[in-house]
């Protein structure tokens, strides 16, 4: 691995135009629980049963604990190391970071010219996308007085203002994430890279002529596909990837 890991440094530390799309797996160590892992079950439920429109149509109450659950619990995490070294990256020119996560930890470690393909879970938006509250608005309430919270421009039902399972990213970060797959060095880490679209993307980046690399503690179903796959921990490599790219300056 440490030679992959060397590498790998190398062509980041040459890439005029790095883009890196992140996963559950980047959050990981701050103690986010990732959806496929071992906590992604809430009670019985699986992220499948509750993050879609249907669910939500069907008993919003229990999607919103679900999502105020969430909230409490990220509340109380930071970012970690590999957050930490992919916000230092992203001040680099050229440099664009596509996250399918919606915790916002990128955000807080400072991360610029993020695309959050997925939305946030610090934000809502209208269920009845009234003409004001079809635009998500920040609300960083832990413990909302009452369940499900209202809209405030039409007093109907606020929704987590998150791109559910059959539902379409919005068209501008589609936009923005297709436009970064033209890069030099396509790197994705803790992403299982099944959920589509963001599982195409390091694919589309190949097309176009990419270097491809991935950092995941497991194979995944891109692993054979990139041109290199380093199997561990993001928040162990990304800073030996970091520190080797200082020493070679
Ligand atoms: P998953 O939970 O599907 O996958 C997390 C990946 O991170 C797995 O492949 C793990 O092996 C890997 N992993 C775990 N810890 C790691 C670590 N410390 N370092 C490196 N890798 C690690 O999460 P996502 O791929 O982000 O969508 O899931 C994609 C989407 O499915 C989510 O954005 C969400 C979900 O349902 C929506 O909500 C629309």
């Amino acid at each position: 691995m440490d030679s992959e890991v060397t590498a790998l440094a190398a062509r980041i530390a040459k890439a005029e135009r790095l883009t890196i799309l992140t996963g559950a797996g980047v959050s990981a160590a701050s103690g986010v629980p990732t959806f496929r892992g071992q906590e992604g079950l809430w009670r019985q439920y699986r992220p499948e049963d509750l993050a879609t429109p249907q669910a939500f149509a069907r008993d919003p109450l229990l999607v919103w604990e679900w999502y105020a659950c969430r909230r409490e619990r990220l509340a109380a995490c930071r970012p970690n190391a590999a957050h930490d070294v992919i916000a230092a990256w992203s001040q680099r020119s050229g440099c664009r970071v596509i996250t399918q996560n919606v915790d916002d930890l990128h955000i807080r470690a400072g991360t610029r010219s993020l695309i959050r393909i997925h939305g946030s879970i610090w934000e809502l938006s209208c269920w009845q996308s009234c003409a004001q509250g079809a635009t998500p608005w920040r609300d960083e309430t832990i413990r909302f007085e009452s369940l499900p919270p209202r809209c405030p421009y039409c007093g109907g039902m606020a929704r987590p203002a998150v791109v559910w399972f059959g539902e379409s990213l919005r068209g501008e970060n589609l936009r923005a994430a297709l436009d970064a797959t033209s890069c030099d060095l396509f790197l994705t880490v803790g992403t299982s890279a099944v959920v589509y679209p963001a599982a195409g993307l390091v694919h589309e980046a190949k097309r176009r002529g990419a270097f491809t690399a991935e950092i995941n503690l497991e194979a995944t179903p891109s692993s054979g596909d990139v041109d290199v796959a380093i199997l561990a921990a993001a928040e162990d490599v990304l800073p030996r990837v970091a520190s080797l790219m200082n020493a070679a300056e």
